[in-house]
């Protein structure tokens, strides 16, 4: 076909897409042409504003590799993965909920015992303790479960973005006991920004938004007949809740760390001197 409308090329193109063999490869794939073309005929989009953009997104994969995910960042920043999450989750009433994945889930981390901390780093910092049991909707245990844990220093960064934190510091996941019961050692995570040196921090300076993350630990929790549960939780006195640059904060995962000052609480959780305390269990959805 020739000499095309705006919208008969839409349909053209649409068309040629049709014999899809795969059917929901051809239900997104069309549906997304639908959408892309609406968006370059409503901003009646330029040549070169397109040139840029392509020149953006080429920027943003090459700054990538193992340890950098701009393209993840990129997403989060556009709230595409919030919204992800959002549209796929399906948790059961009462189960804990799930949010992003974020760039610097690194797979492989290492096993860390009962009550070891995953500070690998020397220091004076204080303790949090996190406790609880992984449990399925009716608060019975959840037999072989595991909780992978991960977040920034004191600093605001992640080992993988800082050279001077060893490998694995503030990552590692634990297995939890047959009652469902964990015992977790790290420190209270701090909030932070995300990197503003690549294409997603041009982003952010062009559209004057603030980089911050409000303060977070990431978990993952898994176990045989249940749901893989990706979630953070977040710091209730933080003052970036209500404006995460990344769309994460769902209030049921915020929560209250606690400071304690028993010593005979600090000789139970074998720690030296006062803590954070954050008693919290992990609610699985089951498969199916
Ligand atoms: C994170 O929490 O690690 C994160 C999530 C999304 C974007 C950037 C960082
Ligand atoms: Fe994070």
């Amino acid at each position: 076909m020739r000499n095309m409308t705006e919208t008969e090329l839409t349909e053209v193109v649409l068309e040629r897409y049709s014999n899809t063999p795969d059917e929901r490869l051809r239900t997104v794939l069309q549906s997304l042409i639908r959408h892309l073309h609406a968006f370059v005929r409503d901003v009646r989009l330029t040549e070169s504003e397109w040139n840029t953009g392509i020149e953006f997104l080429t920027r943003t994969g090459q700054i990538s590799d193992n340890k950098r995910q701009e393209m993840i960042l990129l997403s989060d920043n556009l709230g595409v993965s919030a919204l992800v999450n959002m549209v796929s989750a399906g948790v059961k009433e009462g189960a804990t909920e799930s949010t992003v994945l974020g760039p610097f889930y690194v797979p492989g981390s290492p096993e860390r015992k009962w009550g070891e901390s995953v500070l690998l780093r020397d220091g004076d910092d204080t303790p949090l303790v996190i406790h609880g049991r992984v449990v399925d909707g009716n608060g019975e245990p959840v037999p072989d479960a595991t909780i992978e844990i991960w977040q920034t220093d004191a600093n605001g960064m992640y080992d993988i973005q800082d050279k001077s934190q060893p490998e694995d510091n503030l990552r590692g996941w634990y297995r939890a006991k047959p009652d469902g019961a964990f015992l977790m050692k790290t420190i209270r995570p701090t909030s932070y920004p995300i990197p503003t040196d690549g294409p997603v921090g041009e982003l952010l300076r062009a559209t004057a938004r603030s980089p911050f993350r409000p303060a977070h630990l990431h978990a993952i929790v898994s176990a045989p007949g249940f749901r893989k549960l990706t979630t953070h939780l977040f710091d209730a006195e933080d003052p970036y809740l209500d404006s995460d640059v990344v769309f994460a904060v769902k209030s049921s995962l915020i929560r209250e760390f606690r400071r304690n000052d028993s010593p005979e609480a600090a000789e139970k959780f074998g720690v030296r001197g006062p803590f954070w305390e954050l008693a919290n269990d992990f609610v699985l959805t089951r498969n199916g």
